[in-house]
Parts: C-alpha cells; sequence; structure tokens
C-alpha cells in the first residue's frame, strides 16, 4: 500500500509512522512520498530515510499542485501535523482516502485556528476534565469528517500546556499507526 505523508512542522508522527513501516507494526506498506507546504524538520526526517519529498508552498494553489503530483497509486493520504486546508475539490477526489490526526477530543476543540497550542490553551482555558487525539476522514469542513480512533487521557490537577502536548503527542503515536492499519484493512 503506498501511502503519502503531508507535514508542516517537526514531524514527530511522520517518524512514528516510518518506524512502524520498519518494524513491521504496519505491515506491507510504504511511504511513497513526504509533501510539505514550507521548509520544516519533517522533510528532513524524510530526506534522511531515502523517501521522496516535494515542497509546495502554501496558498491557494496548493491542493491543484498537489493533485498533479500525487503518485497514481497512492492508496492512502495521512496528514500529520498538516497546517495547510485542502480545498473541497480535492477532498472529494479522494473519498475515504485522506486522514488526520488532531491533539483533541473531536467534535470538541476542532475548527479553525484550532492547531498546536491553540488547541490546549483552550483546553486548559475550559477547565475541561479530559483531553486526548482523534484520527478523523478528511473532508471539506474543517476536521468535521469522521471520526475512526479517539483515545482520552484525565487532565490533571498541575497540567501545563508542555505536559498537555507531551501526553497527547504519547496517544498519537498509538492511535495514529492503528487507525492507518485499520484503513488499509491491516488486522491488528
Ligand atoms: C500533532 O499534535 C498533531 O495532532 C497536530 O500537529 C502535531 C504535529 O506534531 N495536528 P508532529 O509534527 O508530528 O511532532
Amino acid at each position: 500500500k503506498n501511502i503519502v505523508v503531508l507535514v508542516s512542522g517537526g514531524g514527530t508522527n511522520l517518524q512514528r509512522i516510518i518506524d512502524c513501516i520498519k518494524s513491521g507494526e504496519i505491515p506491507n506498506a510504504k511511504i511513497a512520498m513526504v509533501v510539505a507546504d514550507r521548509e520544516c524538520f519533517g522533510l528532513d526526517r524524510a530526506q534522511n530515510q531515502g523517501i521522496p519529498t516535494q515542497l509546495i508552498q502554501r496558498g491557494k494553489t496548493f491542493s491543484a499542485e498537489l493533485k498533479k503530483i500525487l503518485p497514481e497509486n497512492t492508496d492512502l493520504i495521512v496528514l500529520a501535523g498538516f497546517l495547510s486546508i485542502l480545498n473541497k475539490e480535492f477532498c472529494e477526489s479522494f473519498p475515504g482516502k485522506i486522514i488526520n490526526i488532531h491533539p483533541a477530543l473531536l467534535p470538541k476543540f476542532g475548527g479553525k485556528g484550532m492547531w498546536g497550542h491553540h488547541v490546549h490553551k483552550a483546553v486548559l482555558a475550559a477547565e475541561e476534565k479530559e483531553s486526548g487525539a482523534t484520527v478523523h476522514y478528511v473532508t471539506s469542513g474543517i476536521d468535521e469528517g469522521e471520526i475512526i480512533l479517539q483515545k482520552s487521557f484525565e487532565i490533571s490537577d498541575n497540567e501545563t500546556l508542555e505536559s498537555l502536548s507531551e501526553k497527547i503527542h504519547k496517544i498519537e503515536y498509538e492511535i495514529f499507526p492503528k487507525a492507518i492499519n485499520k484503513i488499509l484493512r491491516i488486522p491488528s
């Protein structure tokens, strides 16, 4: 199965997917290409592994350009810390084939502007009892696609932005490979 991963940042989730493919936790899969919408360490991670990379600068034409360069045999498009919004035309061209990971318990704390520390800040400000991570299908509505997997944990009294982010990343490393296997119909 051919996976294309989209990144904008440090790419620790990308690294986790790379490691899971190597270890066989995600079997029969390969990252055909990593695409970034800006210079970022995620691109370096891919290059270090000899994975083909592309940089398409973020902007109005991103989705159209991505569509042009996407390998024909792409089975799954994985957004792993990707900050651009894919347009409706693109999303509708690949129904059920695009997934994203979000650092909160959707449908809460999703939508425009809800990424990275903005999410954690909002969760703490709302004095939520729990948070977590969600893997979901990408549709043209931001963070609105069907949920594939979600895992939560209890927020402690002395939680900080950093501790929250760390706990959520750990959960992401657990549920992202599981969700990928589920979609590629690989039994766990
Ligand atoms: C993750 O927390 C993910 O939920 C969010 O962006 C972060 C990416 O982290 N969409 P990394 O680049 O994989 O380290």
